[in-house]
């Protein structure tokens, strides 16, 4: 994602001068981790949990070479490095990840010395970096020096178990990252913008057409994407190594009837195609309740990379309650459970999509640098991974941070930075659409690899803006793509979606295309995408016009070269089918 200086820091080796007594694991020399100024906008405090309930709490070890996972994941995706596309084994990855043995005997001790036997961890990730335990909630209360809360968010109706703060002994805070769920609240949204009933037009749109279609001005179907980005006609043939994975969560459901109805009308040739459905963490699969989201991405992914099998993984909250518990709802630990599933495999999709995300501010900066490690781990194992970059421009409402001081500031977005896809409208020429996520980091510094670009738009901006948004860090989105008027089959009626949401998952099934064009030549996937891409934006249509306001301003502006709306642009298959092979 952001994969920037601020990760690279040399980890100071833990250098244990004395063993650890009980007393130094004792909550009387607790150190405070991380808190919040305030209850996170939109959350109301409902009670206190019971106290006996137990919950799953991840703690995360610090990463002894993450320093070298950084490096490698760079070298093995930057263009004519002698390591360009040697990805890592998961092996490879695990001993970079695996923390230093006196991180792990600490957290081993203080577990054990509150009486939590570290052999019956419910989860303990292959490098050693992530373990999960079962406690109550008085005694995580114990062991962090904090109070939880139950904790309701009216707007989406969830309910999480979370505190304001927590602390972990003085000893501790060497060895360990990030503990979860503590203030991670997760305001997790789907990235659609706009969803309504189209009338059910029954004209179809020619399946594998070479010139846009005329009705691509209004809707936006499989062969509009397809002669817009210069698709038609590629046939993938690396179908039994290459697959495309959609990541969803917030219980929505890609529906396989609907899937049918869609190809019936969109891509005739790829009717009766099925997706694999893996249910992650007590995800679920009810197909009496298709969702929009779902079936926006998977209806899309499927139509675009057809014969390619495509995967949808829906990631439940893992209730930290007994499931006996009537209370508890919805504790989403999203980023965290879904990438530790998914690297526990051996062999993983090579291209992502992932159309949800929060606000950076509402991330706790540890938790964020955890989860973004856990993306580098993605990449430097092969995977490419889109995100929505979001659909409130510069920022939605009204924009004032949360740290206490109520300054109005541009709000960028988590985690759209892995490699973040922004939004277009119209064809004629394309422009960037008003709600495309776009704009600068305060948790992660500027990679070098877009240094320059940013840095030119940057002082095109002169004094605009100064002091809303942070000019050295990371930029995105990094590429765009249509972001309005998809026609997408919900129950057998059709709907117009829009929003980011349709962006990413695009942008995926065209890469899943050039991942297959490279698999098919006995070349590697293409990995971690953003080394390569920024070399060459010449492979992307430059969108020079369009804005995204937001924050009670006009936002940024689209122009020639890299923007915070658009990116480098929109993909143009058959130029970077010739850059990919090189
Ligand atoms: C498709 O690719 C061809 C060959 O590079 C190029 O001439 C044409 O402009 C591209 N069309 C679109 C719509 O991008
Ligand atoms: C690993 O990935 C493969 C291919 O995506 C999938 O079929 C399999 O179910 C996964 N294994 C596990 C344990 O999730
Ligand atoms: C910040 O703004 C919120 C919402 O408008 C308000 O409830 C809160 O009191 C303000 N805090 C400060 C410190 O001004
Ligand atoms: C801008 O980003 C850098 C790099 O992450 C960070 O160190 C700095 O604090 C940020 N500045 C502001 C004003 O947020
Ligand atoms: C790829 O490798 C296989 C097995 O080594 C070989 O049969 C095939 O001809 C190669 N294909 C290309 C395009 O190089």
């Amino acid at each position: 994602m952001f994969w920037s200086s601020a990760l690279v820091l040399g980890l100071t080796h833990l250098c244990l001068s004395t063993p650890l007594t009980s007393k130094r694991l004792d909550t009387d020399d607790l150190l405070e981790k991380h808190s919040w100024a305030e209850v996170p906008r939109g959350w109301e405090w409902v009670n206190k949990p019971d106290p006996e309930s137990i919950i799953q709490l991840r703690i995360g070890l610090k990463q002894d070479r993450v320093d070298e996972l950084i490096s490698s994941l760079y070298e093995v995706s930057t263009p004519n490095h002698n390591r360009y596309g040697k990805h890592l084994s998961k092996e490879e990855v695990d001993v970079l990840v695996a923390p230093h043995p006196d991180s792990v005997e600490a957290v081993e001790s203080w577990l054990l010395h509150h009486g939590v036997d570290p052999t019956d961890a419910t989860f303990r990730s292959s490098s050693g970096s992530w373990i999960s335990v079962l406690v109550s909630v008085s005694k995580a209360e114990q062991m962090l020096g904090t109070e939880y809360g139950l904790y309701h968010h009216p707007q989406s109706s969830s309910y999480v178990v979370r505190t304001l703060s927590y602390s972990l002994p003085r000893e501790l805070h060497q060895a360990i990252s990030v503990v979860s769920p503590t203030t991670y609240f997760g305001t997790l949204r789907s990235m659609r913008a706009t969803s309504f009933v189209e009338a059910d037009i029954s004209d179809q749109v020619a399946d594998i057409s070479a010139t846009v279609p005329s009705s691509c001005a209004s809707r936006i179907t499989i062969a509009c994407l397809q002669a817009l980005y210069n698709t038609s006609g590629y046939i993938p043939s690396a179908t039994d190594s290459n697959s495309l994975g959609v990541v969803g969560y917030l219980g929505e459901y890609a529906n396989r009837n609907d899937l049918q109805t869609f190809l019936t009308r969109y891509r005739t040739d790829a009717v009766g195609t099925a997706f694999e459905t893996i249910t992650v963490n007590n995800g679920e699969d009810d197909q009496s309740e298709p969702g929009v989201e779902a079936n926006l991405d998977i209806q899309y992914t499927v139509g675009l990379s057809y014969p390619t099998p495509n995967i949808y993984y829906s990631t439940g909250g893992s209730p930290p309650f007994n499931p006996d518990s009537e209370t508890i709802t919805d504790t989403n630990e999203p980023y965290l459970d879904w990438l530790n599933y998914i690297l526990a495999n051996d062999t993983i999709p090579q291209t992502f999509t992932t159309s949800y995300g929060d606000d950076e501010q509402t991330v706790p900066y540890d938790y964020a640098v955890s989860v973004c490690n856990l993306f580098a781990e993605l990449g430097a194992r092969g995977s490419t991974v889109f995100f929505s970059s979001g659909d409130s421009g510069v920022g939605g409402g009204d924009c004032l941070m949360n740290d206490g001081t109520n300054t109005t500031l541009f709000q960028p977005a988590f985690p759209a930075s892995v490699t973040a896809v922004g939004g277009t409208t119209g064809n004629s020429p394309e422009v960037g659409v008003s709600f495309s996520g776009g704009g600068f980091s305060r948790y992660f510094g500027i990679p070098s690899y877009q240094a320059d670009v940013v840095a030119g738009y940057v002082s095109s901006l002169g004094s605009e803006y100064s002091g809303l948004y942070n000019t050295s860090g990371r930029a995105y989105p990094d590429l765009a793509a249509q972001g309005t008027s998809f026609s997408v089959i919900v129950g057998g009626q059709t709907y117009s979606v829009g929003g980011t949401s349709a962006s990413s998952p695009t942008m995926a099934g065209i890469f899943t295309l050039l991942n297959d064009y490279r698999l098919a030549n006995n070349q590697s996937s293409l990995g971690f995408i953003n080394p390569l891409i920024y070399a060459n934006s010449g492979g992307f249509n430059d969108i020079t016009s369009g804005s995204n306001p937001g924050c009670d301003t006009n936002g940024f502006t689209a122009v020639t070269g890299w923007d915070p709306v658009t990116g480098l642009g929109t993909p143009d298959f058959v130029k970077l089918q010739a850059i990919v092979r090189a």
